[in-house]
């Protein structure tokens, strides 16, 4: 069968210059996925439905035979889909993908955390890199923590329109089973908080954050009317302690923006903050399998120097980093395919 040649023998030259050719094509595949939303023909052909070429490059004013060329690497792209296209002719029609709708809705309008992704790489791929390495001072440069309540409010709304695959695989490790007391170290604005109240009847839940995150937390759990089972701690990780008492401490999707010391002396607090047989439970992307996601965010990290050194992290550095703050790993839960993250449940040594 042709198909089962497609496909490299690794260490081969075919093999060499395909791995090439995959960093090439990553950086005409960006330029691409750029260009289509700022043209909004995602809009356009969700509003309208399939077209043809001609149709596309009158709208959207672009010359037929380029337009022609980039709708078609769109479509190798595997944003759009062309028909009728074998001869190149004019009247080439080309339509929104599945995938297309997957992102952007089926009218081409949605996907608001995914045209985010795209407008903060923007913003750091115009910097001449060079420049940048070489001590530029940054423009805009975001903050981390986040610096004002308006940044802090659009952190926690990424956070939140992307919770359900954090929560889903929380639920699937079954870590907070048997657990009475939950901190939730940089609980975000409450949501997975709340939904670990909603799963385990038995749950008494902290939100521990900072005070414009807190906030927010405060707002949530008021606006879903949530019981009293659920409290926010006002605090900063870095300078204060952890509260005691728990039985479950959470770090969900939050190791990611620290630095392995940062890590490590989170570990310690934590170390101080259970109680006798109390599990800390990290949820969190690791390097392995997530290589092109953890790439696209450490590449943006160049930017921000408010950020540190190697934020995502193979699972054995975070084995190494529990075990040097006195706890050793008793499960890891991999990842679900609803997201990118796995859990690691740890006990004290
Ligand atoms: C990426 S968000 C994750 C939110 C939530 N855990 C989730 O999975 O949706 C990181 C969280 O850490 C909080 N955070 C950052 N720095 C902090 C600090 N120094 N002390 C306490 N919380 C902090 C942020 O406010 C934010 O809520």
């Amino acid at each position: 069968m042709y198909s089962n040649f497609l496909t490299p023998t690794p260490g081969t030259p075919r093999d060499r210059d395909n791995r090439y050719y995959q960093i090439l094509g990553g950086g005409a595949r960006m330029r691409m996925l750029e260009t289509f939303l700022d043209l909004q023909l995602p809009e356009l052909l969700g509003k309208e439905g399939p077209l043809p070429a001609t149709e596309i490059c009158k709208r959207l004013n672009i010359v037929l035979d380029r337009g022609w060329k980039f709708l078609h690497l769109l479509a190798l792209c595997g944003l759009l889909e062309e028909t009728k296209g074998l001869y190149c002719e004019d009247d080439a029609i080309f339509g929104l993908s599945k995938q297309a709708k997957e992102y952007f809705g089926e009218d081409g309008a949605q996907g608001y955390f995914f045209r985010d992704l795209v407008n903060f790489w923007k913003n750091v791929a115009c910097l001449p890199l060079i420049d940048v390495l070489q001590g530029m001072p940054l423009p805009d440069a975001v903050r981390w923590p986040p610096a004002t309540p308006e940044a802090a409010e659009h952190l926690e709304k990424w956070m939140r329109v992307t919770a359900l695959g954090a929560i889903k695989s929380i639920l699937a490790s079954n870590v907070m089973i048997g657990g009475a007391k939950l901190l939730d170290v940089g609980g975000g604005d409450g949501t997975i908080g709340c939904a670990m109240l909603q799963a385990y009847p038995e749950l008494n839940v902290t939100v521990f954050n900072l005070p414009a995150s807190a906030a927010l937390a405060r707002e949530v759990i008021k606006v879903k009317n949530q019981p009293d089972r659920i409290n926010v701690h006002e605090g900063d990780f870095l300078k204060d302690e952890l509260p005691g008492g728990f039985d479950r401490i959470l770090f969900s999707r939050v190791l990611t923006d620290w630095t392995p010391s940062v890590c490590r002396m989170l570990f310690e607090k934590s170390r101080r903050a259970l109680v006798p047989g109390g599990k800390l439970v990290i949820n969190e992307a690791f390097v392995e399998g997530n290589l092109d996601y953890s790439i696209s965010w450490e590449f943006r990290y160049i930017f921000y120097d408010t950020f540190g050194r190697a934020m995502f992290k193979p699972l054995d550095v975070y084995r190494q980093l529990l075990n040097d703050a006195g706890f050793k790993i008793s499960r890891v839960y991999p990842m679900l395919d609803d997201a990118f993250y796995s859990v690691i449940e740890a006990v004290a040594i």
